[in-house]
């Protein structure tokens, strides 16, 4: 069994590097299809970029959200040390997801940003999700969970709960119709709010 300190030091940037991945792929194949070399955006490497982005800071905000689940199912506190880096990470992939779209799709046309926002719906919860991560990410330092109480800052942080629905919610929309996807990322939500509940977590970690 690793310690705390062996997995700081080493499980730490293995699953930095590990989070990266999906970001070194967009780059390499941009820069690619800059090169006119072969790459593997497609036809379309604005849709590509935006889908690409917006799945993986969907899984990866998922993720954040297992890892408390994971803690219980393991009976240690050593997976939390994972937890904000991972949640920091779903940020950067929506930063990513938006500035895609509002800069390759909508070439910085912000009117047409504002028009998307007010009429199609998936874009509303999407902005909504968006700007309601915003102060989970900037407070998500020690500076600010000593500043703000831990009470205070737990509380602000269970924003999380209504995110996660808005963001599979953004996903049903945008796919139409009846897609087996957006319903198994959904699923996996339930299971992981359904871990939660006082009465299965005791279950899970009774001796
Ligand atoms: C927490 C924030 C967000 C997350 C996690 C998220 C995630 C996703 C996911 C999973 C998809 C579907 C990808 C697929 O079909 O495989 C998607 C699509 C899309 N999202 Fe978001 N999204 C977020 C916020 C936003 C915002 C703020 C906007 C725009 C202002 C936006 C615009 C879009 C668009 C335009 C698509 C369709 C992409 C295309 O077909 O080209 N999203 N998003």
């Amino acid at each position: 069994m690793l310690t705390s300190k062996q997995l700081r030091r080493y499980g730490k940037p293995l699953v930095f590097g590990a989070l990266l991945i999906p970001f070194v792929w967009l780059v390499y194949n941009w820069w690619h299809l800059f090169e006119r070399v072969p790459h593997d955006l497609g036809f379309n490497p604005q849709e590509t970029s935006n889908r690409f982005s917006g799945d993986w800071a969907m899984r990866i905000l998922l993720l954040s959200l297992a890892v408390t689940p994971f803690s219980t199912l393991v009976r240690s506190p050593k997976p939390i040390m994972f937890r904000r880096m991972i949640g920091l990470f779903g940020f950067f992939y929506v930063c990513v997801h938006i500035t895609s779209y509002i800069w390759l799709d909508l070439r910085l046309n912000w009117l047409e940003l504002w028009a998307d926002v007010t009429k199609r719906l998936y874009i509303t919860v999407g902005m909504g999700a968006l700007l309601l991560l915003v102060p989970l990410a900037i407070t998500s330092t020690k500076g600010w969970v000593k500043r703000l109480g831990s009470r205070r800052w737990k509380k602000l942080h269970k924003l999380i709960y209504f995110i996660a629905p808005m963001v599979i919610l953004h996903f049903f929309m945008m796919r139409k119709g009846f897609q087996i996807e957006p319903l198994l990322y959904g699923f996996l939500l339930v299971v992981l709010m359904v871990l939660r509940l006082p009465v299965i977590k005791r279950v899970v970690s009774r001796p």
